[in-house]
């Protein structure tokens, strides 16, 4: 089962149906899903679908959260199962309204999420994956204490300008995060 998760200043509460009304508003905003899926805006059908799949993904304490300043809808976690492979067990990931970019929101529920993951969970890697573009999405990652593994899929073209420069994988151990959060 999913906890809540408390940050200074987010409460990450495991995502049920009530929230699914503010992710079809989320993915409605163009410039939310600029570097996501076909890069467009996204219908309340299709937004649907993948919230019960985001539903249905939950286990062993993994899933989705969304984050609430008091009852404002900030955005959307995911500290989801993986594959196990060798990036590690589980992805971390966000979503936020434009409302609440660039105050720090995405990295205080992602560091809450990592401390989740390596102390109640006992994970051992963690992982994540964004378009090269997407330096928004990856300066969170690097805030994290995150190391870039890899450059992949270049050359391949989406509908996303300038998707051809790929995705790429960042990481973090549990030795990495532990060093992190007692450095002074
Ligand atoms: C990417 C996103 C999650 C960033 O959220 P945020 O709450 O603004 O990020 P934070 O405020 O925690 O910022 C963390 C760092 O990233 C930097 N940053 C945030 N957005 C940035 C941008 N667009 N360009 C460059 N740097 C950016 C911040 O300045 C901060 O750097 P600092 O620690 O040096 O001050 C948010 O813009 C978003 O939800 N975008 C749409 C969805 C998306 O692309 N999700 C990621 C998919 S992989």
């Amino acid at each position: 089962m999913q906890s809540t998760i408390q940050a200074p200043r987010l409460t990450l509460v495991p995502m049920n149906d009530d929230h699914l009304e503010h992710e079809i508003a989320l993915d409605a905003r163009p410039e939310v899903m600029r570097f996501l899926g076909n890069g467009v805006a996204r219908e309340r059908a299709e937004v649907e679908k993948h919230h019960n799949g985001r539903l249905k993904s939950a286990r062993d304490g993994l899933g989705y959260w969304t984050g609430f300043v008091g009852t404002q809808f900030v955005g959307w976690w995911l500290l989801a199962p993986a594959g196990n492979d060798e990036r590690g067990q589980a992805e971390i990931g966000y979503r936020l309204s434009p409302d609440f970019w660039r105050q720090g929101f995405a990295s205080e529920g992602a560091k809450a999420l990592l401390a989740y993951g390596f102390d109640e969970l006992s994970l051992t890697q963690i992982f994540a994956e964004t378009m090269t573009i997407n330096e928004g999405s990856r300066a969170v990652l690097s805030r994290l204490g995150m190391s870039h593994l890899r450059t992949r899929d270049v050359g391949q073209i989406s509908s996303i300008p300038e998707s051809e420069q790929g995705n790429v994988d960042y990481v973090i151990t549990k030795k990495e995060w532990e060093k992190l959060r007692s450095a002074p």
